[in-house]
């Protein structure tokens, strides 16, 4: 499978990489920062240098082109501007899909987070986590309508608080509406690479919106046993 990843130096990203390529997948790694290239050609996939808030979908899906996939992966960051939760994880997210729909790459699993589903009005909270929310959720929101034309095939994965703790290989995964819930918690990001990956191997998981916290299933099985997952949420 080829793979490109958008915020491909990211903590998730470099260990997906890490684990595409020990298993055969070839990834290319979308970043900023030129600098940032051997980091992740030791992670065993290939830069490609692409500012997500200034590159255009035609041009970005030139290094799409012969994908199997997408991965959403980037993020403004903690510490970053309100501005720049709308540049990057709403309109990025968005940018990569155009340019997936230009390139004739369907398949787009989106890492997004937990418990956004009712972000605050502006005018009710302006603090720079409630536009985080209102980015990701406007995000989803964009996607899913896309996805609902037929457009993309898109998996929203939404994990709890990220560590980077060492992987544990089991995890608790469920659709958002799911019962019990899955109930908020952490999850390591290389745990949630493994389930990423997982979602890559799994097209019955499309139209899927996930929680994703550490539990007690191995990956691979957590989205095995998500069969009707395609159901709307
Ligand atoms: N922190 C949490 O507890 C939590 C919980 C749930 C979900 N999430 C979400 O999970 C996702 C991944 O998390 P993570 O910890 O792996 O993120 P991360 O380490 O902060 O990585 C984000 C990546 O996005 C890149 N990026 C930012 N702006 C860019 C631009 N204009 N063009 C290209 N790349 C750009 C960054 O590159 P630079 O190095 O150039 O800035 C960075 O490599 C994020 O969307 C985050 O919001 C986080």
């Amino acid at each position: 499978m080829r793979i490109v990843i958008a915020g491909g130096h990211g903590k998730i990203a470099l260990r997906l990489e890490r684990q595409a390529a020990a298993r055969g997948d070839a990834t290319v790694a979308l970043i900023r920062d030129p600098a940032q290239s051997d980091d992740v050609r030791d992670a065993g996939a290939e830069p490609v240098v692409a500012d997500l808030e200034a590159t255009a979908p035609g041009e970005l899906a030139e290094h799409l082109t012969g994908a199997d996939a997408v991965v959403f992966a980037a993020g403004a960051g903690p510490g970053s501007t309100a501005e720049r939760k709308g540049t990057v994880d709403r309109d990025a997210a968005l940018l990569l899909a155009d340019a997936a729909a230009a390139a004739g790459v369907r398949r787009y699993v989106l890492v997004s987070a937990m418990n956004i589903d009712s972000p605050p009005a502006v005018e009710d909270d302006d603090s720079v986590w409630a536009h985080y929310v209102r980015a990701k959720k406007a995000a989803e929101d964009a996607l899913r309508a896309r996805a609902d034309d037929g457009v993309l095939d898109l998996t929203i994965l939404r994990p709890g608080r990220l560590t980077d703790d060492p992987g544990t290989g089991l995890v608790r995964l469920g659709t958002v509406d799911g019962q019990p819930p899955v109930g908020y918690g952490e999850v390591t990001r290389e745990d949630v690479a493994a389930v990423v990956l997982a979602l890559l191997d799994a097209p019955a998981t499309t139209g899927a919106v996930l929680d994703l916290v550490g539990g007690t299933v191995p990956p691979a099985q957590a989205v095995a046993a998500l069969s009707g997952a395609n159901a709307p949420r």
